[in-house]
């Protein structure tokens, strides 16, 4: 799959297969997390694999998006690691973790594999049910597996803002 194929292809999967996701993709996939580009390569990003019952069972508590998956993968970023722009003191960790989700997700599409961007999650839940290190903040929940039977896009996945409204030439 050349990379328009791979971009096009990919949407959120809601509906899992109970199929444990293999060794060798998991890696392939947090490999892709761990090369993503981060500001100042400092590398915040802090992945949490969470492929036991117990896991999955505290993920339910912070969230109602796990849509059955067999695992997830908790993406984090240190905070006390991460570029501080100096202008503003804007932190890049949440940017940087977004990116590398982005990497994770992408090479769980070409695997053959589905996930979904969760962001409706309580963080304060995160951090008390992962007892995550001090500095550590929650930016993103993936839940990640197979597609179950009948997986197919929602309708809102082909709704995207025509071009004119989302790029600028040279003024906005
Ligand atoms: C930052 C972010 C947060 C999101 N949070 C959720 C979420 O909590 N629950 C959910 O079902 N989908 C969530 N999504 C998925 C979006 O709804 C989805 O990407 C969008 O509707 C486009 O559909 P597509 O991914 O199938 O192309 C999130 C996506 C992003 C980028």
């Amino acid at each position: 799959m050349n990379f328009e194929q791979l971009a096009g292809e990919r949407y959120s999967l809601r509906q899992f297969s109970p199929e444990p996701v293999e060794a060798e993709a998991l890696a392939r996939i947090l490999k892709a997390g761990r090369i993503a580009p981060t500001a100042a390569n400092r590398q915040p990003q802090r992945v949490l694999v969470v492929n036991d019952r117990a896991g999955m069972e505290k993920l339910a508590k912070c969230t109602k998006y796990t849509f059955g998956a067999p695992m997830a993968l908790l993406v984090c970023y240190d905070a006390t690691k991460s570029w501080i722009r100096p202008f503003d003191g804007d932190n890049a960790g949440v940017v940087d973790a977004s990116i590398a989700v982005t990497h994770m997700m992408l090479q769980a599409a070409d695997l053959g594999l589905g996930s979904t961007w969760v962001g409706y999650f309580d963080p304060a839940k995160v951090k008390a049910e992962f007892a995550l290190p001090e500095g550590y903040v929650p930016a993103a929940i993936l839940p990640l597996g197979h597609p179950g039977p009948g997986a197919a896009p929602h309708p809102r996945h082909f709704e995207r803002l025509p071009a004119e409204e989302v790029v600028f030439y040279n003024r906005f």
